[in-house]
């Protein structure tokens, strides 16, 4: 009322009191306008959604080094990202990092073997740096939703997108005529791990980049699909639910150091648990000993000096990119200089420390986690109950926006 009577106040002070009916009312259009502004709230700042950081490891075996500089370590790294929003509130990120448990059942496995290593992965998590206080640790199939998802994504997924998989056609090779249907749907499960979520980042080794690109082809499919129109809005508003997109399109994290850890018995391949020869890899929990052998005996050439990216040396490439990703506080440069004029069996020495006095607290740690089975169990628990609670809502708006009558109880 106060600018009302201003604004029209002022303006008769300087104008002729003749009745001009269209200035009045463009001044009482005025005036309302400022009311409205002087009454209303300030302009909420707008909520920045959480980045979303999901990864995991397929428990098959042990870990290995180019799991631990190519995934894992990353990992640790996201804990501690945060984003601010206009209000100046921290938001920080929100990691969920699960044992792919179904994903190891694609190649023939062990049921006690199974057992073992998804428990020793989630200990290697922790071992590692993961933090249950800062992230969801949890194990995959402790959650339905991620079957169930990769079903209903499976029927929109064009089969021809999983015949170009590498990774597939790679192992599908070594198993011949019995090789499984669920090795083929394999990238589909993975995107249903990464959807459910609404993952933003997912930190992986360079191995894993199709996979990924699949996903965001899929995430593109169903929001197409499934998430335009009238007919949407009609659905999401019957079921309670916003009609935004159902599903995030995620950005692949791959770091340069470590994305590509290579056989120590052949330069040009990766490091990789799947290799029957076991000295083609340092695991993470290899004794000391077992870690010097592996690197005494492991692949090198016959030119003198030791040097970094050279194509025509993959294994001294390999060994140098070891050597400085267990040492990440020295420089390229550093390294090189102390290196350069060694022999094989010097820089072999070198390296083998380097790796061991790395591993070493990660070891320890490993070892105390798994003495603690209640505190793991426990910590796994947390982890899937968090981890549920975000995947059935995504799987309830998955169902939603396909149609699905949706059950009064669920
Ligand atoms: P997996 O279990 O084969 O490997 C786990 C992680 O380790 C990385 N990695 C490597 N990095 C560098 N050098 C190597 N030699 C090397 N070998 C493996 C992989 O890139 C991966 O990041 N499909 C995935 C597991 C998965 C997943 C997911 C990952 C299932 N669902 C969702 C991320 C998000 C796999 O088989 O990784």
């Amino acid at each position: 009322m106060i600018v009302l009577s201003t604004i029209l106040g002022r303006s008769s002070a300087f104008v002729k009191p003749t009745y001009n009916p269209s200035r009045q009312s463009a001044l009482l259009r005025m005036a309302s306008t400022a009311a409205e502004a002087a009454t209303k709230a300030p302009p909420k700042a707008k909520k920045i959604r959480p980045e979303r950081v999901l990864s995991g490891v397929q428990p098959t075996g042990s870990l290995h080094l180019g799991n631990y500089l190519g995934a894992i370590r990353q990992w640790v790294d996201f804990q501690n990202k945060e984003q601010t929003d206009e209000e100046g509130n921290v938001v920080p990120f929100e990691n969920f990092f699960c044992v792919v448990d179904l994903h190891a059942i694609t190649m023939p496995h062990d049921p006690m073997e199974l057992q073992e290593s998804t428990l020793s992965s989630a200990a290697l998590y922790l071992a590692a740096g993961i933090d249950p206080a800062k992230s969801k640790v949890f194990v995959q199939s402790h959650v339905p939703a991620h079957s169930e998802l990769a079903w209903l994504l499976n029927c929109i997924t064009p089969m021809n997108w999983l015949e170009r998989m590498i990774q597939f056609k790679e192992k599908a090779k070594k198993q011949g005529e019995s090789v499984g249907v669920g090795l083929f749907d394999y990238p589909v499960l993975m995107a249903a791990d990464i959807m459910l979520y609404q993952s933003t980042k997912v930190p992986v080794g360079e191995d894993q980049r199709q996979h990924l690109e699949l996903t965001r082809d899929i995430v593109r499919r169903f929001n197409d699909l499934f998430c335009k129109g009238n007919k949407y809005k009609k659905r999401c508003k019957a079921a309670g639910v916003a009609s935004r997109p159902v599903f995030i399109e995620p950005t692949p994290i791959i770091m340069k150091e470590g994305a590509r850890v290579m056989s120590l018995t052949d330069g040009s391949n990766k490091m990789s648990k799947s290799d029957a020869n076991d000295s083609s890899r340092i695991n993470v929990l290899d004794p000391p000993e077992t870690i010097r052998n592996k690197i005494k005996r492991c692949k090198t050439d016959e030119i003198k000096g030791i040097e970094w990216d050279n194509p025509e040396r993959p294994e001294a490439t390999n060994l140098l990119n070891i050597y400085s990703a267990v040492q990440p506080e020295r420089s390229k440069e550093d390294i090189i200089e102390e290196v350069k004029d060694m022999s094989w069996g010097d820089f072999k020495s070198v390296l083998a420390d380097a790796i061991i006095n790395h591993l070493e607290p990660i070891q320890i740690r490993y070892y105390e986690i798994r003495e603690d089975k209640d505190r793991l169990n426990e910590i796994l628990k947390e982890g899937s109950e968090a981890a549920n609670a975000v995947a059935k809502q995504t799987l309830f708006n998955t169902k939603v926006a396909m149609g699905f009558v949706i059950p009064d109880e669920p």
